[in-house]
């Protein structure tokens, strides 16, 4: 993370007042003076006027997400954001999106190496959605979007897709592009009326009301820093 998030995240200040106080040389980072564009990693020795700051808490929340929430840090037609339904002291963004209406599982941290690495499709991460769409698809489209289908923004990767019931599926994708899975079935002729995505990674809503929210557990937090190791 940049070195002025890094601060404003720790407290000190504001991204630009951060900035004010890089410039005047008031920040090293181990022993070396802090510049604008300095990248600060977890173990970093961060010192303002030679004393030592406080490493920053690392905070991970796992959110079932209702629908009719945005998921940025603010809307200007006001409407409430993901942000604003975890009451936590740590200000935690939400790693990746989900459409307005989308419904389920959406993970917020303030670790920003390890969002970095979930977000790439290098490490395929799992994302699992229900599905469900006003007509019912064919065998034949559900092949073609397991193949993977042409979006404007280039071809998908193949997909799991599963049939739960008429007009239901399970898809499981590994990218995360915008407006991803409604693309992808429109593409084979489809509107959806309904999506959840139902596991994020190896995380699911078990126990979770819609709106609702939970820490993650230390061994949960060491299971997706494993599924983002490179060997
Ligand atoms: N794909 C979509 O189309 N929307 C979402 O919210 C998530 C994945």
């Amino acid at each position: 993370m940049r070195l002025n998030a890094w601060l404003a995240r720790a407290g000190v200040a504001s991204r630009r007042k951060a900035d004010e106080l890089i410039k005047a040389g008031r920040v090293t980072v181990n022993g070396e003076p802090g510049q604008l564009n300095t990248f600060v990693q977890r173990s970093d020795d961060v010192r303002l006027d030679g004393r030592p700051l406080a490493k920053q808490q690392l905070a991970y929340v796992l959110l079932h997400k209702p629908a009719g929430v945005v998921t940025t840090a603010s809307d200007p037609q006001g409407r409430p954001t993901v942000v604003d339904l975890v009451e936590l002291p740590i200000r935690v963004v939400p790693v990746g999106r989900l459409d307005a209406d989308t419904t389920g599982a959406l993970l917020l941290t303030n670790d920003g190496e390890l969002a970095h690495r979930l977000a790439h499709p290098r490490y395929e991460i799992d994302k699992v959605y229900d599905v469900e769409t006003w007509r019912q698809p064919t065998d034949v489209q559900l092949e073609e979007l397991s193949r993977g289908v042409a979006l404007e923004d280039g071809p998908t990767a193949p997909a799991e897709v599963r049939r739960i019931g008429g007009a239901r599926l399970e898809l499981t994708i590994h990218e995360g592009r915008n407006r991803q899975v409604r693309r992808m079935l429109e593409a084979v002729g489809h509107r959806v009326k309904t999506l959840h995505r139902s596991r994020y990674a190896h995380l699911t809503l078990e126990g979770l009301e819609p709106g609702a929210w939970r820490e993650l557990e230390p061994s949960e937090v060491e299971r997706l820093r494993a599924a983002t190791r490179d060997s």
